[in-house]
């Protein structure tokens, strides 16, 4: 299938560290056409940074993911600010909330990086690229309050909270989690996300679909969230690549 804008990608991880330049040659030439890699602390939005300097297919965002707010360092916006100067930087991200795991950085801590990350992103014209774990309600307080632009990535809201999220102008973005045999609230989210707002992401090395659950990531594998897609929002799996992209190009100004 061509044509496919993978809106959420971490090709700096170190999962792709034997095959990365084979991997990515070989996909692009099977039809991916765009790739946003997303970093997750400083080190790795620069790899991100270094990944779009070598590939023109491939853009990247620079950001703090929450699992990272307490290794950031005082002068954090200062380095995002000069990432964020790059040609090829075209959002913050990924930010966010994650409350899954007890030992994360303090929900405080957490939420004062999100807030001064979305606040740099408007201050710099740039959409955001949101990661919320288990922090819905806190969520969408602070997309209420702040009214960035960006995306909610690997959704996973109610189909209630994704009508919230498109009121406030935001895209939703979707992984193979949609194709997950257990998955239930997700087929109702993806229902509700009004065609302009509608984005399609690997996450990986994360969130194979099915059939390759539990292997390794890439963004040749979307046209099975695509497929997955569009037996839930009618029409076809081409079309919803399609609609996906032109959304992810213009969210990015890609293109
Ligand atoms: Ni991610």
């Amino acid at each position: 299938m061509n044509g496919i804008f993978d809106s959420h990608a971490h090709y700096d991880d170190e999962r792709f560290d034997a095959d990365r330049d084979e991997l990515l040659q070989r996909i692009h030439r099977e039809g991916v056409e765009y790739i946003m890699t997303i970093g997750s602390d400083l080190a790795s939005s620069r790899a991100a940074c270094r990944l779009a300097e070598r590939y023109d297919f491939i853009w990247f965002a620079a950001g703090i993911h929450p699992e990272q707010a307490g290794d950031a360092p005082a002068d954090y916006r200062e380095a995002l600010k000069e990432l964020a100067a790059h040609p090829k930087c075209r959002a913050i991200g990924e930010i966010g909330l994650d409350y899954y795991w007890a030992e994360n950085p303090p929900r405080e801590r957490q939420q004062v990086l999100f807030r001064e990350q979305i606040l740099l992103a408007k201050e710099l014209g740039l959409p955001v690229i949101i990661h919320d774990r288990e922090a819905h309600a806190d969520t969408l307080e602070v997309l209420r309050e702040l009214r960035p632009a960006g995306v909610l990535h690997c959704f996973s809201g109610s189909a209630e909270m994704a009508g919230e999220v498109a009121a406030l102008g935001m895209y939703i973005g979707f992984t193979g989690a949609i194709t997950f045999k257990n998955a239930r609230k997700a087929p109702q989210a993806a229902a509700a996300v009004p065609d302009d707002l509608l984005l399609i992401e690997t996450d990986c090395p994360y969130m194979a679909p099915e059939p390759y659950r539990g292997k390794r990531c890439d963004s040749s594998m979307l046209p099975h969230v695509a497929e997955r897609l569009a037996e839930i929002r009618g029409g076809s799996a081409e079309e919803i690549v399609q609609m996906t992209c032109r959304n992810a190009r213009r969210l990015f100004g890609v293109g």
